[in-house]
């Protein structure tokens, strides 16, 4: 029996605090390596000599497309690491500026180097002309992702390298499309065929360096874009409310003008915490669809805020980033935790994907979900509404993990929680999956920036199923 001093201190712990949020993620990073100690420690971590050998799966799978020193997701031990920092010591320790920094530059900013940036950030956030732009379209009944994917382009009003005549030969970098494995190549066998380059074939014909691109003016757009993708996300949701825009307030810091600017309220210290761990944690993830289409974009030397164009389409998908909005529409379908169990049956027999679940690269529990969904049972405490919603969601977790999760090793992702701690600080449903963006074009412009330096274009493969020899016969013929 817990006496009364247990259940005091019991129900202090419970408070959402600042503090309380920073013990509940160091227990979290607690809970997870003990859970994972027995997966084996991942080895390689050095550069390796190309071409390497790798086994491809269906949209890409396993498929290894560049190196990168940026961040590193480990599935089986259920590892995010930014820069060799730990997601659970980023997520209690870090601000999403620094956090920025550091995925940018590749190392945590000294204190004066923080406050410039900080303020360069908030600078940024003004963006009283793309606003000016973005207002003459109708986007409040557009789709927020199609808006921000708008507003991210309007965003591009300065010269970038792309309209410059001199200092940049792309003519070679261009060239770079050739096919290096010969259409002839021979698989060995019809069941996990090995596709090899010939003997000799691989080689760099182009060096594709795009060196004098990568300077000071790549990531002053890398700073526009992390600042303003934030305004613009913020436009979009007060034009969907009937309001006026508003503008960053000096005394805040990126997350809680990005809070402020779009519910009007400014926000209270936990709040800001609160939004500063969701960006944190949600700044950067491997090769994940997004940040490879904003690579792939920027691979062809057109231009970085195109590029974070196409990393705003490829995450706006219910299979992506848009699946935080669609677990919050299917924990209101389910309507109560005991229907979790029914609905759950109904739905694996139609085989349907259940949203919030399931991972390409994870099969351990998403480290971001471990520290969302404690955080959203601590905001949803004394809210009759998100409780409910909240204890759905638990009740849910159970049904599937304890069927999904030992037969194919499903569990929640970050898409899972999210939208109830989104909802917890009065952000409007359809807008999360902006919120996901805000965050990741941090980890979309470092990934671009790098890739850069050494840049080669993507020009991967597709193998040909189809027929040769047909005739061509007329329209008015067929
Ligand atoms: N519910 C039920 N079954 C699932 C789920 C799910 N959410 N996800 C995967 N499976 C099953 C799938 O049916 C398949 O089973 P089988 O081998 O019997 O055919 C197996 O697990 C492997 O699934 P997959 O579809 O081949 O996996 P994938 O790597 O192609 O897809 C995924 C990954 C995230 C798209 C998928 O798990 C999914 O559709 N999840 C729901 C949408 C979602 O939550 N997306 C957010 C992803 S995390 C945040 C982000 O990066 O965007």
């Amino acid at each position: 029996m817990k006496n009364k001093t247990d259940k005091a201190e019991e129900q202090k712990t419970r408070e959402p605090t600042v503090e309380n949020i920073r013990d509940l993620i160091l227990d979290a990073k607690k809970k997870a390596y003990a859970e994972t100690d027995s997966e084996p420690e991942p080895e390689l971590t050095s550069t390796v000599e190309w071409p390497v050998t790798c086994t491809v799966g269906p949209g890409l799978e396993g498929a290894i497309a560049c190196e990168s020193k940026i961040g590193y997701v480990n599935g089986s031990k259920g590892w995010l690491i930014y820069r060799g920092y730990d997601i659970f010591d980023l997520c209690a320790y870090s601000t999403f500026e620094e956090t920025s920094y550091l995925l940018l530059h590749g190392r945590l900013p000294s204190q004066s180097e923080l406050t410039e940036f900080t303020t360069s950030l908030r600078e940024r956030m003004f963006i009283p002309q793309t606003q000016r732009l973005m207002l003459s379209f109708p986007i409040e009944t557009m789709n927020p992702m199609s808006a921000l994917r708008l507003g991210t382009n309007l965003m591009r009003q300065k010269q970038t390298y792309r309209d410059r005549d001199s200092d940049t030969e792309v003519g070679e970098i261009l060239a770079t499309d050739d096919d290096t494995i010969p259409m002839e190549t021979r698989p060995a066998g019809k069941k996990n065929p090995v596709f090899e380059f010939l003997t000799g074939l691989f080689k760099r014909v182009h060096p594709a360096s795009a060196d004098a691109l990568v300077g000071s003016d790549e990531i002053e757009s890398c700073y526009n874009l992390i600042a303003g993708v934030a305004s613009v996300a913020a436009t979009i949701g007060r034009t969907r409310a009937g309001r006026i825009p508003l503008e960053p307030l000096p005394e805040c810091g990126f997350a809680g003008n990005y809070l402020y600017m779009v519910t009007g309220k400014r926000p209270t210290a936990l709040e800001e915490r609160i939004m500063d761990i969701s960006l944190i944690l949600h700044a950067d993830h491997g090769m994940n669809a997004s940040t490879f289409a904003s690579m792939v974009v920027a691979s062809t030397l057109s231009d970085i805020y195109l590029a974070i164009g196409a990393g705003i389409s490829a995450l706006s998908g219910p299979l992506h980033g848009g699946a935080n909005v669609e677990v919050v529409k299917m924990l209101a379908e389910i309507g109560d935790p005991s229907n979790a169990g029914n609905w759950f049956r109904d739905t694996t027999a139609a085989k349907k994907k259940i949203m919030g679940f399931g991972h390409r690269v994870y099969k351990a529990y998403d480290p971001r979900a471990r520290i969302l969904g404690p955080i959203s049972a601590l905001l949803t405490e004394n809210d009759a509404t998100l409780k409910k919603t909240y204890a759905t969601a638990v009740a849910l977790e159970a049904e599937v993990v304890s069927e999904l999760g030992a037969t194919k090793k499903i569990f929640p992702n970050v898409d899972f929680y999210s939208g109830i701690v989104y909802s917890a600080m009065g952000i409007p449903r359809e807008l999360y999956t902006t919120v996901f963006a805000v965050s990741r074009v941090a980890g979309w412009c470092a990934r671009v920036v790098e890739y850069l330096e050494n840049n080669r274009i993507f020009r991967p493969r597709a193998l040909y199923t189809g027929t040769f020899d047909e005739k061509y016969i007329p329209p008015n013929e067929r």
